[in-house]
Parts: structure tokens; C-alpha cells; sequence
């Protein structure tokens, strides 16, 4: 298992998360053992077809009136971060913050996932983050099915423009919905699945807006991340 540089045990102090690092072995252990897990392959596979380029997806989702969240918003979030990145982050919608300022994940949740991304070493410009829904859900109420469906073909343009090498859904609507499943998000932790649409490789982990309402729950994310991170470099 990886050791943790002093760094990386900084950002996982700030994340809540306590490691034990043995006395014999300076190796990070975590309590329970990842599970060896298979690769969950969705039924549907089909490819999407790009379509478009960045730019043109840019400016479609900044007229999009697909859906009545158009006439609530501030503006459209469309998605930021490095469009050539090896991870790509889906989580729900955007909340208040991210309608104000335009940029997914910029609220609490938003810090303590760049938390999380960088008790794995990565930093928030290396990946590239998108939600399920370009426009936020009045009084942050979840996202209709049929919003989602709406604005599905943006987000899967987006994931056939980057090609990632692997998704993190965060939270269960987010997994859910790029799974077309109802099985509880407690389920789908620890195997790498598929996104169904693009065949991209996809791992579930707890959204950071949970966690900071059940900090116990941190733990497990911590383990989702280090299975994320063993997937990737396996890859
Ligand atoms: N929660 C999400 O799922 N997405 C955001 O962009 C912000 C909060």
C-alpha cells in the first residue's frame, strides 16, 4: 500500500480522516481491507458519437432551455478542469454557490472534495468535474429524472470529449443516474462498474456533502479513494 508523505497526511487531517501507519512499517493500513472486487459491466454499452467540440457544447448548454430549472438559475454550470484529464468527477447539481459563480463544486462540498482529490494526490486542476445537471434544482431539492434525462447528452459529450480513464460518481443520485440503477450507493462502493453510454470504467464513492453531515462515514471514503486510486494505476 502507498505511504502517506507529510503532505498528503495534512490534507487527510483536513478531510477528518484518521490513518494508522504501524511502527514496524511506515505503510498506510486502513482498518478493513479493500475488498478484491470484479468489474461490474453494465448491460448497455453503447458508444456515444462526439458530436460536437467544446466549444459548441459550451454555448448549447449556456442557451439550453431543456428544462423549466432554466428559468430559475443564475447561470449554467457547465463543468471545469483539465479537459484532457485521466479522472473525470460527476457529482448532482449545482447548489447556491455554483449558480452564483458558475463553477461546479466551489461551495463546503467543493472544498472537501478538492480535499479529497488531493489526499490522493491530485490537485483540483487535473481532473475534470461535471455534474448531472448544467442548472441547480430550486431550494437544492434533488434532480427530476426528467431533468436528467434532459441534460444527459451534455454530460455524455463531455465524457466522450475528455475520455477519461476512469469516473467518480459522488454520491448516490450521481451513481444512480449514470448507472440507470436504484441499488443503494452502499452497494455499488468498492467494484469498478461502466458507464453504460461511453464503456468508461466507473467507481462510486460517498458525495462530500454527506460526508460533512456523517464525518463517521469519512473512513469509507477514504477507502473508496485508495480503491480508486489502485484501479487507475492497475489500468
Ligand atoms: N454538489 C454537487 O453535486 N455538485 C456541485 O457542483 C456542488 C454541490
Amino acid at each position: 500500500m502507498a505511504r502517506l508523505n507529510p503532505q498528503q497526511q495534512a490534507y487527510l487531517d483536513a478531510m477528518g480522516v484518521t490513518v494508522w501507519v504501524s511502527q514496524s512499517s511506515p505503510e498506510l493500513s486502513v482498518t478493513q481491507p479493500i475488498p478484491e472486487s470484479p468489474i461490474v459491466v453494465a448491460a448497455q454499452t453503447a458508444s456515444v458519437p462526439v458530436l460536437e467540440d467544446w466549444t459548441v457544447l459550451e454555448q448549447a448548454v449556456k442557451q439550453c432551455q431543456r428544462c423549466d430549472l432554466h428559468k430559475t438559475r443564475t447561470q449554467t454550470v457547465f463543468g471545469v478542469g483539465n479537459r484532457q484529464a485521466e479522472l473525470m468527477v460527476i457529482g448532482e447539481a449545482p447548489g447556491a454557490d455554483e449558480d452564483r459563480q458558475g463553477e461546479p463544486f466551489v461551495g463546503r462540498a467543493g472544498q472537501l472534495l478538492n480535499e479529497m482529490l488531493k489526499a490522493i494526490g491530485l490537485q483540483r486542476q487535473q481532473v475534470y468535474i461535471a455534474n448531472i445537471l448544467k442548472c441547480r434544482p430550486p431550494n437544492n431539492r434533488d434532480p427530476k429524472p426528467e431533468e436528467a434525462a434532459q441534460c444527459s447528452a451534455y454530460l455524455f459529450q463531455q465524457i466522450a470529449l475528455v475520455k477519461p480513464r476512469l469516473i467518480l460518481a459522488v454520491g448516490r443520485i450521481a451513481a444512480q443516474r449514470l448507472l440507470k440503477t436504484d441499488t443503494a450507493l452502499g452497494r455499488m462502493r468498492g467494484k469498478v462498474h461502466q458507464h453504460p453510454e461511453t464503456g468508461v470504467p466507473l467507481i462510486v464513492t460517498y458525495h462530500p456533502a454527506y460526508l460533512l453531515r456523517t464525518p463517521a462515514d469519512k473512513r469509507k471514503a477514504w477507502e473508496d479513494l485508495l480503491f480508486l486510486r489502485k484501479t487507475i494505476k492497475s489500468d
